[in-house]
């Protein structure tokens, strides 16, 4: 894994941003692997700047976001495909059929995770995947204990993944329960993957997908098992790590 430790988090959301601009100049038809969250909200901004003073272009571009919740209708201002809408479909020049989430409401929802799964299989697979890590060691929503094999699946939210959210509802119990998530071999499939860190609280999150041995009671340590795997962490989610 490529480790790079960013001054802070405006440091780590330019370098994310040039690490996905690079990608695309270097491919104008890439599949990006989109994540959610507060971590990527700097990367995207910096994406829609570069997009506004016109040095990047999404037109050939094709995204599939990691996960959406259950339950919540896509209109809904906390769904993810909302938040996508607000933080960077909306702002750049990606073509509405190219970009790509679970439908949380879909009728049958195991037929919608097989949809998905072969709607990425379509595309040619996913380029670059952005991750953001959850502090109980998730990656998309694969909670721990979630095989590796796993591949787009429905999950039932972690009392901690439900808390961390709780910030954006009202209340907890405005939380979903429930979510559509890519699996961790549908993420180890991605060519390239780029894993954004930062804060204090994320620190021994860090150490344990860095240093743990490999097991899916902490699901970000199978990204030790990918041969392309670039980190940036800020200094403040770097603190535990030997050395620093
Ligand atoms: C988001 C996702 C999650 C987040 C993780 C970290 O689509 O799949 O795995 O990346 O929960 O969230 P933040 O960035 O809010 O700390």
């Amino acid at each position: 894994m490529d480790m790079h430790i960013c001054k802070n988090y405006e440091d780590l959301s330019t370098k994310a941003c040039a690490h996905v601009v690079g990608q695309i100049a270097g491919k104008e038809n890439s599949v990006l692997g989109l994540a959610t969250g507060g971590t990527p909200e700097g990367m995207y901004k910096n994406l829609a700047e570069q997009h506004e003073k016109g040095e990047l272009s999404f037109q050939h571009v094709t995204t599939f976001n990691l996960d959406e919740y259950i339950g919540l209708p896509t209109y809904h201002p906390l769904s993810y495909r909302a938040y996508m809408k607000a933080h960077l479909f909306s702002k750049v020049d990606l073509s509405a059929v190219n970009t790509h989430l679970p439908d949380g409401q879909a009728a049958d929802l195991t037929a919608e995770c097989a949809r998905y799964e072969a709607l990425l299989r379509d595309a040619g697979g996913v380029d670059l995947q952005v991750l953001g890590l959850g502090h109980n060691g998730h990656i998309g929503f694969n909670e721990p204990g979630t095989p590796f094999s796993s591949t787009t699946h429905i999950v039932e939210l972690d009392e901690k993944t439900r808390e961390a959210n709780a910030r954006y509802f009202e209340k907890k119990s405005d939380v979903p329960r429930k979510a559509i998530t890519m699996g961790i071999e549908t993420i180890l499939a991605a060519r390239e993957i780029l894993v954004l860190i930062s804060g204090a609280d994320k620190a021994e999150a860090l150490r344990e997908m860095l240093y743990r041995e490999i097991t899916n009671e902490f699901p970000a340590t199978a990204l030790q098992q990918h041969p392309n795997v670039t980190i940036l962490a800020d200094e403040q989610a770097a603190k535990e790590l030997p050395g620093q």
